[in-house]
């Protein structure tokens, strides 16, 4: 057991390394020469994919939020609306559905039966069905009209990890690809942004190797009873995530809100001494988003909040406000997911750890679920 850990301790500390790998093996081979995508083994026509006017993810649980992530991207790229929508929400809800709609289900064993059963639904509602999945020859993508595999090797640990970054990536190509269908103007975004995307594994290898106070801390807060995540943007989703790492692993009560939310309501849950991690997005965000955030920092720590902020490299604005800066190489906006999530997977790794858990096969959860 030891040799197929790779000499981890556990395999989630094992695919959680394997990371910048699988986002590499991902994006290899979906392009050309010139750059350009190329998605042949999707075997529905460009013709039908450019009638395509509005797509529908559905997934659940982690899958879920990498959905949400790209979401931003793909509306951002395409213009296209997304809707995220929980697998096992979308049957019930009268899902407006057509010919011209793009179902892309999203799930790492490709067993998950609520996705499983959101797919057919939409396939007799008449949608192109795409799966985006890491198990060659599983249910949802034999059920469906195409499959994008993500290539993130087995991953063991109940828990998802590599599979999450795997499946942004998957839906990064998706989304590109589906600009570059658009014309010359979204050809040239769609380049450009993938010379960016082959520069992540790099920076993900580069934040593997810089982690240990994120270590020390989740050590000194074995006893923590409740943690807050916020985030904004795509940073909201990886919020969601690593409140659900937490949960999973370490069985604390966690939760994740949207920043711009936190004035609404979860303000009023910030006592002293409550530890909240703040994904802060980079300083070039359009909108001023940046900033947005520093200011929820500062009104969280005026409250007593313990914050620990992870940022990018050189973001100094969030200095005078963190208890602790955690920091992540610089990368495109859209991009930051794939890093921002690690030193959040790696906090609950080693905080379920510390309290002495299983951290491979967390108690009441199974790998997939193949109930309803
Ligand atoms: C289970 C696992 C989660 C996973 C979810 C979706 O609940 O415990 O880690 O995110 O299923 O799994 P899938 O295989 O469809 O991605």
């Amino acid at each position: 057991a030891a040799a197929e850990k790779g000499g981890y301790d556990t395999f989630m500390e094992k695919e959680i390394h394997e990371q910048p790998q699988a986002v590499n093996d991902t994006l290899l081979g979906r392009t050309n020469e010139v750059g350009a995508l190329e998605l042949d083994e999707l075997r529905i026509s460009e013709e039908q994919l450019r009638a395509v006017d509005r797509i529908t993810i559905v997934a659940c649980g982690t899958a879920a939020y990498a959905g949400m992530v790209a979401k931003y991207a793909i509306e951002h790229w395409t213009r296209i609306p997304v809707e995220v929508s929980l697998a096992h929400e979308f049957r019930y809800c009268d899902p407006i559905v057509d010919d011209r709609t793009l179902v892309v289900s999203i799930s790492q064993s490709g067993e998950t039966m609520d996705t499983l059963m959101a797919v057919k639904h939409a396939r007799e509602l008449g949608a192109l069905t795409i799966s985006v999945c890491n198990t060659h020859g599983s249910t949802i993508p034999r059920e469906s009209d195409a499959v994008l595999y993500t290539h993130a090797g087995p991953e063991v640990a109940v828990a998802s990890t590599k599979a999450f970054l795997a499946q942004i990536t998957a839906c990064y190509v998706l989304g590109l690809y589906l600009a570059q269908l658009k014309g010359q103007s979204y050809a040239q975004d769609a380049k450009a942004v993938m010379a960016q995307l082959q520069q992540v594994p790099d920076r993900i290898t580069e934040l593997l190797g810089d982690l240990d106070r994120v270590r020390e801390i989740a050590r000194f807060m074995a006893d923590t009873r409740s943690v807050l995540f916020l985030g904004r943007h795509v940073g909201f989703p990886v919020a969601l995530e690593g409140a659900l790492k937490l949960k999973e692993l370490a069985y604390i009560h966690a939760e994740g809100f949207a920043a711009g939310e936190l004035k609404h309501g979860p303000i009023a849950l910030i006592e002293p001494g409550q530890p909240v991690f703040i994904v802060v997005p980079g300083p070039d965000t359009p909108h001023g988003l940046h900033g947005k955030v520093v200011s929820n920092i500062q009104e969280i720590r005026a409250r007593g909040a313990r914050t620990l902020v992870i940022a990018e490299d050189g973001d100094d604005a969030v200095v005078p406000f963190a208890d602790e800066v955690i920091r992540v190489p610089r990368t495109a906006p859209l991009l930051q997911p794939l890093l921002t999530v690690v030193p959040l997977q790696v906090f609950a790794l080693e905080l379920a750890t510390a309290k002495g858990l299983d951290v491979d096969q967390p108690r009441n959860l199974a790998k997939s679920v193949t109930v309803e």
